[in-house]
């Protein structure tokens, strides 16, 4: 195998298909060495497309068996065939055009097209995996209705695919032959299919309108107990849908399956949703919290994509973040909103910025320094090489920041208003991002005569975090406060690359702000017409200034409230004003950020005196305020579980001039010890008054206890309190859940001494072997444990229930290592960065979707320090000098060396 050639895709080379292709009928003889497909799609030349216009498919890893015109074998020279694509010539304007082609789907390790999982049939399509199932037009704005035949074999009696089943029958050799018609015409993505022998449960529900629909959860047979919470969920997001955006499903039947073996979470194939089975499958002993979490948000984002990605779909992939941004957006405020159901005014409040709080440390881990690197790109993006290689954090989460900005400005009634113009001009149709911005803007020009949202546009045009610094000023004579806001944004990624001159425009942001006095009091703000805690000012130049009268001196001021704007806020506060705000500041969201700060100067400062070879001390007024949060009667656990968590190592490191991970990794271990030796008696009473005896739910205030309650057991294990390892074996040995063992082995493996953790460790694998969820935690928890080295990791790698094969199981031990074990990983002997491009590669030859993802672990290897740096680099090197390498891979390697 040679190297593929790398190709740059441009957004600005779009050209519209020259065909429609309205209708296609695919026919699968299903076996897992070789599968035939017959293809036969309606093809009709556009109006104004010229008549001599090739009918270009694509096609990737296939056998061409044959090629039909109108019911006629096509003639040798009407067709050429090419690495990856079939053009055919001299076509009628009208045609049938028949293609019988072959793949292999036992023999598929990529994961996309068709291929086998446990014995079963799935496909993935999305970006481009349907041209591995097909020859065929793989792009979205070319919109098909699908009829579609399976036949196999009776070992395999579950046969699904997209819409509804119109036939069924037994055929003369024994197979069976089932046939599906789905009335949406689709781009080829959306496309999918399951043959296996799977399990369902299942629940009938009437919508809006009243129509009686089948929701379905698919899995392997001994599953069906663990599918309860998934199809619960896919209810809850249904009703949701149509009571805040007033969507129902369209669809007589929707199903879900369960897949071991996937690339991502899942995927939301049209009526017939594929899911990692790790977001589908749960109960109390298997499954943490967190893992609830997940799987509600997860089934609530591909539910939602019915509407925000598939009755309106993208023009070119460029154009990603329109149904990702929008469709993150969607899922979080729908968790956001079932966190608080039921719950009193103040309780939602704190509910709801725990969730904002949650997402917003997910935005600074994983994109702001995605936004800082070689890989920055706008959340559309420009061009690709390599479209997998842009489900990224920037088009999925700060895609969802820029829609969030959009609902901000519009307000709720606005935004939704948005929506529906949104819907009534685009329904079934393949659009841009700048057609949903359009449609907002519709409503906003009229909330706001005069303004527009041209400024704001440049969020999609522009990669890279913008700083705003703000300044404050007091005049006593008057009594009025001025509030200067400026922003900055450097070029960033391939932005560096533009020609002299280029200098990025000003973004339109939102940035909330409210005044304390200095005992901590809200003042009133007067702005726009009215008298609030919190004033939405929108910059939309390079500098602005806004008044506030009736102050009477210099106040505190608490700014980005609830992160308005994915943006870096710039003030000089001191600590005592932080440590003010952290305890009196009534938003919830930026009281949290304020510790935060707080403890994110603490821990570089301890990293420095570490790096300085000082001795390592905690300030006691750090400690105070975190004495104050986490006694403070009126917060809820879940709000201190939150408030109290210290920072990450990945946030930290965007703080430093030359990132040192051993010294961060250091610095926050020491501060985490010193938390539990000197609130000892503090994190023990939380300890004690947040147990939740009883049958299990993973409903937010129980899970909210738990959460606080095994904060106060690491606090108290790292501090080496004698009593804490008897509460965690305790604990370990009594759990009713999955979140307390987890927690309890966690801090064991971690803190403890003598015997009882690894026994523990390797009690739990006798335990839970045969699962293969919970085994993937088995793995995750040591990979990113302390005392995991390199060649611990690769101990690891020899266990019989370890493969690269299984991305869940690759991310378990290689990525969790590789990305969360500062120490290991970022040894200064180099092991872990040969152990990376080790990894990489291996991974490449099978699956170069996932190689790829492994591959960006060292993307800001040139921010790190020297001795850290060089081997980084050697180790890119030696990746990208590799033969045969896939074009996912490349695109990575050669962007972070250039
Ligand atoms: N659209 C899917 C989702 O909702 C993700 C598909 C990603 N595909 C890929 N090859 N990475 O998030
Ligand atoms: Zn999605």
């Amino acid at each position: 195998m040679r190297t593929d050639t790398p190709v740059t895709v441009y957004r600005k080379d779009y050209q519209p298909y020259p065909y429609d292709i309205p209708h296609v009928a695919l026919a699968f003889d299903l076996a897992p060495e070789a599968t035939e497909v017959r293809c036969v799609m309606q093809v009709q030349r556009k109006a104004d497309a010229s008549a001599d216009a090739a009918l270009v498919l694509d096609g990737e890893d296939l056998e061409l068996v044959s090629v039909a015109v109108d019911g006629q074998p096509l003639a040798a020279d009407r067709y050429h065939q090419s690495e990856h694509s079939l053009a055919l010539y001299g076509l009628p304007a009208d045609a049938s055009v028949e293609i019988v082609s072959r793949c292999k789907p036992a023999a598929n390790s990529t994961l996309m097209g068709l291929y086998v999982s446990g014995g079963n049939f799935f496909t993935q399509c999305e970006a481009e995996g349907f041209r591995r199932i097909t020859w065929f037009a793989d792009r979205p704005d070319v919109m098909s209705r699908y009829r579609v035949t399976l036949r196999a074999e009776p070992a395999y009696p579950v046969l699904l695919s997209n819409g509804n089943l119109v036939a069924s029958r037994q055929l003369p050799d024994g197979r069976n032959e089932v046939e599906w018609e789905d009335p949406f015409p689709k781009p080829c993505y959306l496309f999918a299919l399951v043959a296996g022998n799977l399990t369902h449960r299942e629940t009938t529900v009437k919508t809006a309108s009243g129509r009686d629909v089948l929701l379905q959860v698919y899995s392997d047979p001994g599953a069906e107990t663990k599918t309860e919470w998934a199809l619960d969920s896919l209810v809850r997001a249904l009703r949701w849908d149509e009571t805040r955006f007033g969507l129902e499903l369209d669809l007589d039947r929707f199903m879900v399956v369960a897949v071991h073996d996937f690339n991502m979470g899942a995927m939301e194939n049209k009526g017939l949703n594929i899911f990692n089975a790790a977001y589908v499958l749960a109960d109390a002993e298997t499954a943490t919290d967190a893992n609830y979490e997940g799987i509600e948000s997860v089934i609530g984002h591909e539910y939602f994509h019915n509407w925000t990605g598939n009755r309106v779909t993208c023009r070119d992939w460029f154009q990603l973040s329109l149904k990702e941004g929008l469709t993150v957006f969607r899922d979080q405020e729908f968790s956001a909103d079932m966190m608080a159901q039921d719950m009193d005014e103040a309780a939602a409040a704190s509910a709801r910025a725990v969730k904002r709080i949650d997402d917003v440390v997910t935005l600074r881990a994983a994109q702001f320094p995605e936004d800082a690197g070689p890989m920055a790109h706008p959340i559309r993006p420009d061009s690709y090489q390599e479209i997998g290689n842009f489900y990224t954090a920037t088009v999925y989460e700060k895609g969802a920041e820029v829609i969030r900005m959009q609902h901000t400005l519009l307000g709720e009634a606005g935004f939704r208003a948005g929506m529906d113009e949104y819907f009534r001009r685009h329904d079934g149709q393949a659009v841009t991002c700048d057609d949903f911005v359009a449609a907002m803007e519709s409503v906003y020009v009229r909330q706001h005569p005069g303004r527009d949202l041209a400024v704001f546009r440049n969020w999609y045009r522009q990669a890279g975090t913008p700083r705003v610094t703000v300044k404050l000023e007091h005049d006593a004579a008057t009594r009025r406060v001025t509030v200067t806001l400026s922003q900055d944004c450097q070029p960033v990624g391939v932005e560096k690359k533009a020609p002299a001159g280029f200098v990025k425009a000003p973004y339109h942001i939102p940035f909330a702000i409210g005044l304390l006095d200095r005992e901590g009091r809200a003042l009133p703000l007067r702005h726009e017409g009215a008298e609030r805690e919190t004033a939405l000012l929108e910059l939309t130049t390079q500098t602005q200034q806004w008044h506030f009268d009736g102050i009477d001196a210099l106040p505190v001021p608490s700014l980005l409230r609830d992160f308005s704007a994915p943006v870096i806020v710039d003030y000089d506060w001191t600590d005592a004003e932080l440590a003010l705000l952290s305890a009196h500041d009534s938003n919830p969201f930026a009281r949290w950020e304020a510790g935060q700060e707080l403890a994110t100067r603490q821990i570089l400062s301890l990293a420095d005196a570490r790096q300085a070879g000082r001795t390592l001390h905690a300030d006691p007024a750090f400690i105070d305020a975190w004495r104050a949060l986490l006694t403070d009667p009126s917060l809820d656990a879940a709000y201190r579980a939150r408030a109290l968590a210290l920072p990450s190592e990945k946030t930290l490191a965007e703080r430093m001039q030359a990132v040192d991970p051993p010294a961060l990794a250091v610095a926050r271990d020491f501060l985490r010890a010193e938390l539990g030796r000197q609130l000892a008696a503090e994190f023990r009473q939380a300890f004690d008054d947040n147990q939740t005896p009883g049958e299990y739910s993973p409903a937010p205030v129980p899970a909210g206890k738990r959460a606080l309650k095994n904060l106060a057991l690491s606090h108290l294990m790292a501090a080496g309190e004698h009593e804490a390892q008897r509460l965690a074996e305790q604990q370990y040995e009594h759990a009713g859940n999955m979140t307390d063992s987890m927690a309890a082995l966690s801090a064991l493996i971690n803190y403890g001494q003598g015997e009882f953790p690894q026994q523990a460790l390797a009690a739990f694998y006798d335990k839970w072997q045969d699962n293969a969820l919970v085994v993937d935690k088995w793995f995750a928890l040591q990979a990113a444990a302390r005392y995991t080295t390199v060649q611990t990791a690769r101990e690891l790698m020899k266990h019989p229930a370890f493969t690269l094969r299984n991305p869940n199981r690759a991310r378990a031990l290689v990525f969790q290592f590789c990305l969360n074990n500062a120490r290991g990983m970022h040894h200064p002997d180099g092991t872990g960065y040969a152990f990376w491009a080790e990894q990489v590669l291996a991974l490449d030859a099978l699956n170069p979707e996932i190689a790829a993802r492994l591959a960006r672990a060292l993307d800001n290897w040139s921010r790190f320090v020297p001795a850290l740096r060089t081997p980084m680099q050697a180790a890119l090197q030696q990746v990208r000098g590799h033969e045969g390498l896939s074009r996912n891979v490349q695109e990575i390697v050669s962007k972070a060396l250039e």
